[in-house]
């Protein structure tokens, strides 16, 4: 069975008050549109059609990498002149499934229990059933129970308008008939549109019977009409993650203080504090301690690592036990060894720090190469960049490195070396030396401060 996977998402979104299409709004990180993507890759998809129009080729462009027809409907005519518009796309499927690109949570579990559900029949709709079924099609059902027809809320009358089970708006169909049944479908409403919903009707007529499954939450099948409504579901998104993550053996200090923006692992007993921010590719291994405020991107720490608040590390790997922070600014390519520690107002970019070194206090520490047990002392500052070009600072196993010494880069600080306090080094230090570069100290005898004239 091969399922096609058509997406509506050429709407407007007006309510949303933006340039940037509803679809391409994101909700943990990333457009709405990604998630369905997601469920629609999830199942297996052998086949995925887009539909999209508002906002032009900025949908599909946003998609660079996804493998999927993108539909233009130029004028929106109605959910089921949408699907039509990417039936071509279907021509070798034999069932198709139609989802929403505003409705960012549907989870493809349900989405596989409705298509098994429907094996038998050639329809099957997930619906629901509401309080207040206010704004959704109406599902009319028979005395026995068979579905008949969907009656949006606009046509329906005041007996039909107190039906409380309602469509979501995603239905599957066996391939062959959903074309038919669109061809024939017309505008003969209050909205002058062509309801996907009216394919119902006409399935009944040719004697189907319509399979109803219903999703576990009504969060999946929620659609986004406003930014509130995004937050909403993104609140509801970060509460499952943390969930999970509880779930899972780590400790978060506030569930509702944690955004993950693309994926987290953590290994056992991570204790995460308030007001982390993930994003990209997260791992953090066993025994961590996060704290809060902190920002982690695309970064692997190792086991039993301690990241004091307000750090940032982004596209780093840190490995076991070593302490971060706080304060403290790793960037793209550092690589931080066992047991370092990187302390307060110091800013790692692009250096591998071999395992035990420190760089504790007020530093910024661009483009070298550290290797093991060496202390910077505070304030020490690489000059990486002569304004045109960067260049490398090495330094050798051991070395001692005095506090607020300039490395005018390319240099190289031999191993065991020490470094005077404030020198600035722009030749090698040889190994196991002192070199420092230092005015000498002179002390004026007899001088005395000026004094304010008197006029
Ligand atoms: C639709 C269903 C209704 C269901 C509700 C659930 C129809 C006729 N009605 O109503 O039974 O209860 O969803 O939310 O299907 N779209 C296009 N092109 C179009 C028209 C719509 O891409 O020409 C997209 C919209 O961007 C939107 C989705 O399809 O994402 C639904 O369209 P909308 O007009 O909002 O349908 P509803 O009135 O919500
Ligand atoms: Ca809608």
């Amino acid at each position: 069975m091969k399922l096609g996977v058509v997406i509506l998402a050429a709407g407007k979104g007006t309510r949303m008050q933006s340039a940037l299409p509803k679809v391409l709004h994101p909700l943990a990180g990333r457009p709405l549109l990604a998630h369905v993507l997601d469920a629609a890759a999830a199942l297996g998809a052998a086949q995925i059609g887009v539909v999209y129009g508002h906002g032009g080729r900025q949908v599909p462009d946003a998609f660079p990498e996804v493998k999927a027809t993108w539909v233009e409907q130029a004028e929106r005519l109605g959910t089921g002149h949408a699907v039509l518009q990417a039936m071509p796309a279907m021509a070798e499927m034999d069932r198709v499934l139609v989802l929403y690109g505003d409705v960012p949570l549907i989870e493809p579990e349900t989405l596989n229990r409705l298509v098994s559900d429907t094996a038998e029949t050639r329809l099957g709709l997930l619906t629901m059933t509401l309080d207040d079924p206010a704004g959704y099609g109406r599902i009319v059902r028979d005395k026995s129970n068979r579905v008949l027809k969907i009656v949006e809320q606009k046509d329906a009358s005041a007996a039909e308008r107190a039906i409380t089970e309602v469509n979501t708006g995603i239905i599957v169909a066996e391939r062959d008939s959903l074309a038919q049944w669109l061809r024939r479908i017309g505008n003969d409403n209050v909205q002058r549109e062509y309801y996907l919903t009216d394919v119902i009707g006409l399935a009944v007529a040719d004697g189907v019977t319509v399979a109803t499954t219903a999703p576990e939450t009504l969060e999946e099948v929620a659609g986004v009409n406003d930014r509130a409504q995004i937050a909403a579901l993104e609140r509801y998104y970060q509460r499952g993650l943390a969930e999970k993550l509880m779930l899972g053996g780590t400790t978060l200090a506030d569930p509702n203080r944690l955004d993950v923006r693309g994926s987290l692992r953590c290994d056992q007993d991570v204790f995460l504090d308030v007001n982390l921010i993930c994003e990209g590719r997260v791992r953090i291994g066993a025994n961590c301690r996060i704290g809060p405020n902190c920002i982690l991107k695309d970064c692997t720490l190792g086991p039993g690592v301690e990241v004091l608040a307000n750090s940032i590390i982004e596209g780093a790997t840190v490995a076991a036990g070593a302490r971060i922070g706080p304060f403290a600014r790793l960037r793209p390519e550092s690589e931080v060894a066992e047991g370092c520690h990187i302390g307060n107002f110091v800013e790692v970019k692009k250096s591998h720090i071999a395992a035990g070194s420190k760089v504790n206090h007020l530093s910024y520490i661009g483009d070298a190469e550290i290797g093991a047990g060496v202390n910077v002392g505070a304030g020490t500052i690489t000059c990486n960049y002569d304004g045109a070009n960067k260049h490398l600072t090495r330094i050798g196993e051991g070395a001692f490195i005095g506090s607020n010494t300039a490395l005018v880069a390319p240099v190289t600080v031999g191993a065991g070396a020490t470094i005077g306090a404030g020198s600035v080094i722009s030749r090698d230090a040889p190994a196991e030396q002192l070199t420092l570069t230092r005015a000498p100290q002179a002390t004026i005898k007899g001088w005395q401060r000026p004094v304010k004239s008197s006029t």
